[in-house]
């Protein structure tokens, strides 16, 4: 007799930038358990970000072992399972051995500016736009496997005769989960793809154009499927860490997951997520929208056969990570909270202003030769001024991306719905409010990455019904109204665009 098990749940695994978490939610949309672990950052010498894939592909398959055993889940119970990562991060491995040639190049990392700038000097750095929506920048993934390319010519070889396979985090991931050497189906979805300055964006296929720029054999590039997908990516292994066939039926880049768990599926809506760095993303519909302003152009999601979603999206790179690095190399705090207990003591920045350009600064400005600073010392400032800059840092550098994406969109954000660690911060919140001059709205479940991907593989297994039903799993938490006077936040933004002028041209 054959006992059909009830499915509960549907999993999602959120590879971040800084952890790897694996998170189940029920059939309300609720996150019921799951589990985290950070992975070490890796800086070898100034401007140089890297990973090890190997810790983050174990990290992976501990947070789902111990998510099952502690929580007593039964992973037959478990419907589908989605997949959400850190987007750009370039991994090459032996397609025979599953082993990773090199340390993964983390998206913050600057070794390809020289590669960068060569290419951008007949042209400009938007002589690709049209194609592929994005400024030639350090920030993505060709230019990294270019330089690994130029920098190990064996393994350039080893491309050309096949052995060696490349992907982003996703593509790992999926590709070992499925079986790695013996059966891994080696695939990407629309919104990894348009992240590496090798997709079309309107075919959706890899550029022939494009790979001609960065010399990339194509065998070595996954295939590009949908980011939500019915007929399913592939079924975990038996003898994985699953214990269980399960489809893999979502991939999505972090950001491009947290706007489909925001559920903004309507053109006009967006989101800032703040993590790591810190990423609006405004949906623009069925049609690229083109930017001039400094914004890139991504895919926000494409579902099963269905027309591929478009977003307008501005990539601060450091948000968090500046709470961090306050944290762990000035020793100022000892965890992120305690920045809002100094930042409190104070009513303002006492003149202060960083500009964390600690990768360059992305968004809108792309200029991979500017570096951090602190602006507007003197004998007046304390470290509770310093810790109020760190915080006003992310809601400025949002100011920035929030005026580009009005006037490339042509459309009036009157709200911002926000998620990420960095909103558990009242004063950045209250801050980011009254600097943009509109509501800052939180939903209930902060950990929308991973339930964008959830509700993305729930939705392709029919675990969820449809859009609407997932609108409805959108409920506000808190609400944040602007306060400031004009002159006030006109004042503020006016000193934050003159420092960041003096943090450009140091390199
Ligand atoms: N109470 C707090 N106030 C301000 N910032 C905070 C607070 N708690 C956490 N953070 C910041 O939030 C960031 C973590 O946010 P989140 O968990 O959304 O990132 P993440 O998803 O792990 O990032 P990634 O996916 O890039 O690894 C950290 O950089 C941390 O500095
Ligand atoms: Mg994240």
């Amino acid at each position: 007799m054959i006992i059909k098990i009830k499915k509960k749940y549907i999993g999602a695994i959120d590879q971040g930038t800084t952890s790897t978490r694996f998170l189940l939610f029920n059939k309300e949309g609720k996150l019921t358990v799951g589990h985290q672990i950070e992975h070490k950052q890796i800086y070898p010498r100034p401007g140089y970000v890297e990973h090890n894939p190997e810790e983050i592909l174990e990290n992976t398959y501990k947070v789902i072992k111990f998510t099952i055993k502690n929580y007593h889940i039964n992973p037959s119970e478990i419907a589908a399972i989605g997949i959400t990562n850190q987007r750009e991060t370039t991994i090459v491995w032996d397609r025979k051995t599953g082993k990773p040639y090199l340390n993964a190049i983390v998206w913050q990392d600057l070794r390809t500016s020289k590669i960068c700038e060569e290419l951008s000097k007949k042209g400009g750095k938007y002589k690709y736009q049209k194609i592929i929506g994005l400024p030639v920048a350090t920030y993505f993934s060709a230019p990294k496997l270019r330089w690994i390319f130029d920098n190990y010519k064996e393994l350039y070889k080893k491309a050309k005769n096949g052995d060696l396979l490349f992907g982003t985090i996703d593509t790992f991931i999926i590709w070992n989960l499925t079986g790695g050497p013996e059966s891994g189906v080696h695939i990407t979805d629309v919104t990894n793809a348009s992240r590496t300055m090798l997709m079309n964006l309107k075919t959706l296929k890899w550029d022939k154009d494009m790979l001609n720029v960065f010399n990339i054999p194509e065998k070595i590039l996954p295939e590009i499927k949908p980011s939500i997908e019915p007929e399913s990516f592939g079924l975990t292994l038996r003898d994985g860490p699953f214990n269980e066939k399960i489809p893999i039926m979502s991939d999505l880049g972090d950001q491009q997951a947290a706007l489909f768990g925001q559920t903004c599926f309507e053109k006009g809506s967006a989101k800032n997520t703040y993590g790591t760095g810190c990423f609006l993303l405004l949906n623009t519909g069925e049609n690229p929208v083109f930017s001039k302003n400094g914004l890139i152009t991504t895919v926000g999601y494409k579902i099963g056969k269905g027309n591929a979603i478009y977003a307008l999206e501005g990539s601060v790179a450091i948000a968090g990570s500046l709470i961090q690095w306050v944290r762990d190399k000035l020793n100022l705090i000892s965890s992120a909270k305690e920045i809002n207990d100094l930042a409190e003591k104070v009513n303002d920045n006492g003149g202060l202003y960083f500009v964390p350009a600690f990768s360059g600064l992305f968004a809108p400005y792309w200029r991979s030769d500017a570096r951090g600073i602190i602006a507007g010392i003197t004998h007046y400032a304390t470290k509770e001024h310093l810790a109020r800059a760190v915080l006003e840092a992310t809601a400025f550098q949002t100011k920035e991306i929030f005026d580009a994406m009005e006037k490339d969109s042509k459309i009036k954000l009157k709200i911002l719905k926000v998620d990420g660690g960095m909103t558990a911060s009242e004063i950045l919140m209250q801050f980011q409010a009254d600097i943009l001059n509109v509501p800052v709205l939180k939903p209930k479940i902060a950990e929308t990455t991973a339930l964008g991907t959830a509700l993305g593989a729930g939705l392709a297994c029919s675990f969820y019904k449809d859009l609407n039903e997932l609108k409805q799993k959108w409920i506000l938490d808190k609400k944040w109204l602007p306060k400031m006077n004009n002159n006030k936040r006109n004042f503020y933004f006016l000193n934050w665009k003159k420092a960041v002028q003096r943090s450009l041209n140091w390199i």
